[in-house]
């Protein structure tokens, strides 16, 4: 390193403020800040602007109807269509552009490019194959695939049609998949036959097949030949399932009217892990989200029509469904996918392809950050990333270091960076600063977005001072949120309302949204995240219940009882850290610590691997038999041990640290 870098380094470490670049800010879709000030004077409707963001067929009544909280209503009796939002209203000025540039992972086979012209051709064929098929409006279809351009195609084919959809996650299991159809009572399924991964092609159809043996109810699926003859290997025999190139092919040419739908209706359900061993389905309508996922696409990631721009989450997740798909097409602009891992075939495949593309923003998690950091500068430095113009991270806390060295290696120092706070539920990005207004601070996402009431509070619901820890609420209501759960308006209550809300009233004044996160504010209003309160663990930027992993593992032949925590991880920020109390006759061996990580990988996914596995004659527990697991983070965490004096068994927390540290 010179003297100059070594001076560099030393000044960035120390700056705690970062000023957005004037030559950001001088383009900047958002620069005036006065905008927090006015959104807070004119709301609700400082939201028509959001909404203006899109075409309807019919106007609405009512910007918010707050008659009956938390029910809420947006953009009341307006029409739309969210498929017709995101690409036929652009053929005119952009049916040449691209709206996506595919890559797949292999190096030697071509990427795709769909302009908005053929992904609009593509998207009517299949939404008349889907018709063809039986859907109906209202009817759910399941969508499990990775990250394929026939992915964005069926979700829009979907919206078309107005039949909601239900993305799962192509890492998650066959068990996971069925749950999922099971408690949307989908009868349909998109997939496909495989994809790749590090090189290699993966059998996707034999996990959908085993999870769909697991579904209670008749199913129609249609598969995509993802991998040609290498995915002969696997042996598959479409039988009764739809090739999804015959249905195409068959409708070559088809129009499909969009289908008006109201504002409220549902988009698409997304299933998220929550307390309980039973994922949520949460539930986007057209109206409200599509305008949350255009309006902070445009303030926060500051698309234009003319960028590419780069997210690398996956469609599976609520970030790619925001951020990859609906917020970017929407507005017109060419949005990449990529199909692999970054490190494949090198440390630089995505410099690479920000190269390549010319990428003007890049979308990532703290945990690719962080992987990247730990892999050198030098697979960066390679590459001129001169295109970028700004830079996002989503998904969990990042720290100072990695923010730096994002800033530094990544943006060169000349491209701001949003740390984006938001979740599954919230459809859209709450808290972070606007790129051309606010000065960032690394560790801290930032202010609200305007006319996002945020407050952090203690127990009993009062503000805290700046810098102490509490909790994160939201006290009124945006465009955005989810609706309900479904089918669950129960819970949904209980879940995100009541433990701030009056129950009783019917005053939206008195009804708290609770994201169950810890958080802090600084003088200046400043948020910093801190983690979930609840029992949900997030791996790689990714959610996960505790709940749902120890039932996995109690259903493990020879395990009695098991308790989950999220311990640190210098990579994936938390990772699994189980302990385990096996049954009589069986022995605490390699063997069937195998099986656990299996049982948890078949329950829910590879994502979900337990880091370690400590077997044990007990697990630390209250008088009243509660699981203490926040002694049990100490230990994955190999911190020194909190109170032991309410404890039962205090004997056992010693015996479990000894286990953990390998004895
Ligand atoms: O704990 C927060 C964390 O991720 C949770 C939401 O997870 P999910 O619904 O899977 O959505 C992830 C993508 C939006 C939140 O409750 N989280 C998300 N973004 C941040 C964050 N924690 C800290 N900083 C962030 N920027």
């Amino acid at each position: 390193m010179t003297e100059g870098d070594a001076e560099l380094e030393a000044r960035l470490a120390e700056q705690e403020v970062f000023e957005p670049p004037e030559s950001f800010v001088e383009q900047a879709n958002v620069s005036d800040p006065g905008i927090y000030e006015e959104f807070e004077e004119n709301w609700p409707e400082c939201w028509e602007g959001a909404a203006d963001l899109l075409d309807w067929y019919e106007g609405y009544d009512q910007v918010l109807d707050d008659s009956d909280p938390p029910f809420y209503e947006w953009f009341t009796d307006g029409k739309l269509n969210a498929s017709a939002n995101c690409l036929d209203r652009h053929l005119d000025e952009r049916g040449d552009e691209a709206a996506i540039e595919w890559v797949g992972e292999p190096v030697d086979e071509a990427d795709r490019t769909y302009t908005y012209e053929e992904l609009h051709r593509e998207v009517n064929e299949f939404a008349a194959a889907l018709r063809d098929i039986g859907v109906g409006e209202d009817d759910v279809v399941t969508l499990y695939m990775p990250m394929i351009p026939e992915l964005p195609v069926a979700m829009l084919a979907c919206a078309r049609i107005g039949a909601p959809h239900s993305v799962v996650f192509a890492g998650f299991s066959a068990d996971a998949l069925a749950t999922r159809m099971n408690a949307a009572d989908s009868e349909y399924l998109v997939t496909c036959d495989g994809y790749y991964r590090r090189g290699d092609p993966l059998d996707h159809l034999g996990k959908a097949e085993e999870g769909l043996s697991g579904v209670e109810h008749e199913t129609t699926t249609v598969v995509v030949d993802r991998l040609g003859p290498n995915g002969d290997g696997f042996g598959h025999d479409l039988g009764d399932k739809h090739d999804y190139g015959d249905l195409v092919a068959a409708h070559a040419g088809a129009e499909v009217d969009p289908v008006v739908r109201d504002a409220e209706d549902m988009l698409f359900l997304m299933y998220t892990s929550g307390t309980t061993g039973k994922p949520k389905g949460v539930k986007h309508t057209t109206g409200g989200y599509l305008a949350w996922a255009s309006w902070t696409s445009q303030s926060v990631l500051d698309i234009k029509p003319e960028d590419t721009y780069f997210c690398s989450a996956d469609i599976g997740w609520i970030t790619g469904h925001s951020y990859i798909v609906y917020g970017p097409l929407a507005l017109g602009t060419t949005t990449m996918m990529y199909e692999g891992t970054p490190d494949h075939p090198d440390r630089d495949r995505l410099w690479e392809i920000v190269e390549e593309y010319e990428a003007t923003q890049l979308y990532t998690a703290p945990t690719a950050i962080r992987a990247f950091m730990k892999w050198g500068s030098e697979y960066p430095d390679a590459h001129d990333l001169s295109s970028l113009r700004l830079l996002g991270t989503v998904g969990e806390p990042i720290n100072p270091r990695a923010w730096k060295w994002y800033y530094k290696h990544i943006g060169g120092e000349e491209c701001p960076i949003v740390d984006t706070w938001w979740q599954t539920e919230t459809g859209g990005m709450m808290v972070t600063t606007l790129p051309g207004v606010g000065d960032m601070k690394p560790g801290s996402a930032g202010p609200p977005l305007p006319g996002v009431d945020v407050r952090i509070v203690d127990t009993g619901g009062d503000e805290v001072e700046a810098g102490r820890a509490g909790y994160l609420t939201v006290d009124k209501p945006w465009p955005g949120m989810l609706r309900t759960l479904y089918n669950n308006d129960e819970r949904y209550i209980e879940e995100y309302w009541a433990e701030y809300s009056d129950l009783d009233s019917d005053d939206p004044d008195d009804w708290v949204y609770f994201p169950e996160d810890g958080a802090k504010i600084d003088e200046d209003g400043y948020i910093t995240v801190l983690g979930r309160v609840d029992d949900v663990i997030n791996v790689s930027g990714h959610r996960l219940g505790t709940m749902e992993i120890e039932s996995a593992i109690v259903g493990v032949e020879g395990v009695a009882e098991a308790a989950v925590v999220g311990g640190h991880h210098d990579i994936k920020g938390e990772a699994v850290y189980a302990y385990v109390i096996t049954e009589e006759g069986y022995e605490e061996n390699d063997e069937l610590r195998e099986r656990i990580v299996a049982g948890v990988e078949d329950a829910i996914g590879p994502i979900a691997r337990p880091e370690q596995v400590v077997f044990t004659p007990d697990l630390p527990k209250t008088r009243s038999g509660k699981i203490m697991r926040r002694l049990l983070e100490n230990i994955a965490d190999g911190e020194e041990l909190g109170n032991t004096s309410t404890l039962r068994n205090p004997e056992i927390v010693e015996d479990i640290q000894r286990k953990a540290g390998g004895d």
